[in-house]
């Protein structure tokens, strides 16, 4: 550097030990406080937070150049650390108890004015926060979310590297993958008419890793999905991406579990308690209403089919009839509820895509409630019962097909779970959901389709040729604190288990060929049995960063329209460049 202003320091370290010293910063202007006699500015650099003293006395030069310089200039300064005057320590800040005697002074670089302010405690609006990108990471929360995003993936791949896996990279431009959204698609020059897809994920390149002998690979692997986006999903996403060969279920899911805790322990010093429990996707369904429930607090989901088989409230009657089910939750303390805040949820439950939701207040003057006049004493003394009612209680009733029951029930547990404030923000709740179903049937297209993907293996291959909607998955998702943050499952490796769950699922002969002939190919020479599984990074350290959006954990992440506010992206391209890849389009 020109103005021998070299850094000696990083601010984050420096304390009382370096009294005395001579030191060397550089960095921005958080803020710059005129006290008439003396400027203090707070200088900042990636480590953290100092004091800055400019006194006349000391640089006459120093102080005056000081007095022109405003928030976010680049800055070099040299001066003596001094320990600060008693009653000046600030014990929110790591190096409050020093502060730096400026004798010199060199502006590297001004700053206009930012368009808003960097305290971590000022709501800014999003979309400014994204146009200036640059600015909205200086600010010590998002900084301090990339270096847990940094912390976190370095664990991952230790561990994974001392486990023997070998990183392996797969292609971006490539074809079709099926895990179940749009495709972005890049035209080829070079083949006029022809595209690539990017890749939803590299499961099919992992697979064929499999067969290729790799063994146990992983990936920090960019995905791609069209889809629409919510505060948990982005078109482009970073998955921890794993495949291994000759080992089962609980291989994955034991491998999973030590690297996760590890990575919490390495991150972020936390001890994860490991096994993780394990829920049957049924499990999940009928005591969650989800298949990503959130166990962080109780309210199961209760079954009352059984109990209300003979009951005569046309509701409830007409759902048992119709093989449907009659399940309820205990709101606890809820029987206070006005008739305002019933309708609320009554209302989130038509949402949810149910008929009604009839309640019962339990009160220490008795029941409250539209149905109870339909119930004989018996049914209510049983489902008192069943529900471990008390006075004070509010039981919710949803009663449908089983499908429309754990919607419904599962929504009205989670909004009262933070409604009622049961969620104990601080825990990381990990839990496996396994044995999901293999197929669903697919009405719009009158054919099954893979439920996790095609690839996935049966657990009971034998129900396959005669009741497939019955036949379970060897798959597992993992979940934390209600979020899918990972999912896999053992995959087929024969070549004609596979033929039979692509004919099963409606495909031809002539689209396996087309779309999967070279993974069909691959397997009669010689495929593993294997498995694998992917985690979205995203997901993960958001949560652990305790973050609401993964926007908030990623650099330079897009809108909920999928635009970038920074580069502008997507754009429009020049005539001749969309010549170049012969394309047309038809927007005006
Ligand atoms: P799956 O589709 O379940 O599995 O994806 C794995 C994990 O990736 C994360 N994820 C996302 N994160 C952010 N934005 C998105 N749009 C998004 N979509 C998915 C989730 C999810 O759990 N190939 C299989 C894995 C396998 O079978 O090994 C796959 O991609 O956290
Ligand atoms: P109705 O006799 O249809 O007015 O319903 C009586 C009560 O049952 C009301 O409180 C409705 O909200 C409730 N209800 C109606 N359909 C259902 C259903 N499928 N599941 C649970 N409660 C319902």
């Amino acid at each position: 550097m020109q103005n021998n202003l070299k850094r000696t320091h990083h601010i984050q370290g420096l304390g009382l030990e370096h009294a005395g010293q001579r030191v060397v910063l550089n960095g921005w202007v958080n803020t710059r406080r005129d006290h008439g006699g003396l400027i203090f500015v707070d200088l900042r650099d990636r480590s953290g937070l100092i004091q800055v003293v400019f006194n006349p006395d000391i640089s006459k030069a120093a102080f005056d150049l000081a007095e022109r310089i405003r928030n976010e200039y680049v800055i070099a300064i040299a001066g003596l650390v001094n320990p600060r005057p008693e009653g000046t320590v600030n014990p929110n800040l790591e190096t409050g108890q020093i502060e730096v005697f400026a004798s010199e002074l060199v502006v590297l670089n001004g700053a206009k004015t930012p368009p808003f302010y960097l305290d971590d405690d000022v709501e800014v609006d999003e979309g400014l926060r994204l146009r200036y990108r640059y600015l909205d990471l200086r600010r010590q929360e998002m900084k301090n979310n990339l270096l847990l995003r940094h912390k976190v993936v370095r664990s991952l791949r230790g561990f994974l590297d001392e486990q023997g896996f070998i990183d392996i990279e797969t292609p971006i431009l490539t074809a079709s993958t099926p895990e179940g959204a749009r495709d972005y698609l890049v035209p080829s020059r070079v083949h006029p008419g022809e595209f690539y897809a990017l890749p939803q994920s590299p499961q099919l390149f992992k697979q064929i890793l499999m067969v290729a002998g790799m063994e146990r690979y992983y990936q920090v692997a960019r995905c791609f999905r069209d889809e629409d986006l919510r505060a948990d999903r982005q078109p482009e996403f970073t998955q921890l991406d794993i495949e291994m060969s000759f080992i089962d279920e609980d291989d994955v899911i034991g491998l999973s579990e030590a690297m996760i805790s590890r990575a919490y322990k390495e991150a972020l010093n936390l001890e994860i308690a490991t096994p993780f429990p394990r829920l049957t996707y049924q499990e999940a369904m009928t005591t969650y209403g989800s298949d990503k429930p959130d166990n962080r607090f109780e309210m199961h989901i209760q079954d009352l089919t059984d109990l209300l088989q003979d009951s005569e409230f046309k509701v409830f009657a007409a759902a048992i009839k119709n093989k449907g089910v009659v399940r309820a939750l205990n709101a606890k303390g809820c029987a206070s509820f006005s008739r305002k805040e019933i309708d609320d949820l009554s209302q989130k439950a038509t949402g949810l895509g149910a008929k009604g939701l009839a309640w019962i207040q339990v009160t220490a003057e008795g029941m409250k409630s539209p149905i109870i006049k339909f119930l004989t004493a018996e049914e209510i003394q049983a489902i008192i019962s069943h529900l471990d009612a008390e006075p004070g209680d509010l039981l919710l009733f949803s009663a449908d097909t089983e499908e429309v029951v754990a919607r419904v029930l599962g929504g009205i547990r989670l909004e009262l779970g933070q409604r009622l404030n049961l969620i104990d923000e601080s825990l990381h709740s990990f839990l496996w959901v396994t044995e999901f179903p293999l197929l669903e049937w697919d009405e719009d297209e009158k054919r099954y389709v893979a439920v996790h993907h095609p690839f996935t293996s049966p657990r009971d291959p034998e129900l396959l040729e005669l009741e497939p909607q019955n036949a379970t998955a060897m798959a597992y998702d993992l979940v934390l604190n209600g979020t899918e943050i990972g999912g896999g499952s053992i995959r087929i490796h024969q070549h004609s288990l596979q033929q039979k769950m692509f004919s099963l699922q409606g495909l031809s002969p002539q689209e396996v060929e087309t779309k999967f002939g070279f993974l069909m190919e691959a397997f009669e020479y010689g495929a593993p049995p294997h498995g694998g599984i992917a985690l979205g990074i995203d997901r993960l350290v958001m949560l652990m960063a305790g973050r609401d959006s993964i926007r908030d954990v990623i650099a330079f992440p897009k809108t909920q329209s999928a635009s970038c506010p920074l580069t502008q992206a997507p754009s429009m391209v020049s005539e001749k460049q969309l010549q170049e890849i012969n394309i047309k389009t038809i927007i005006k």
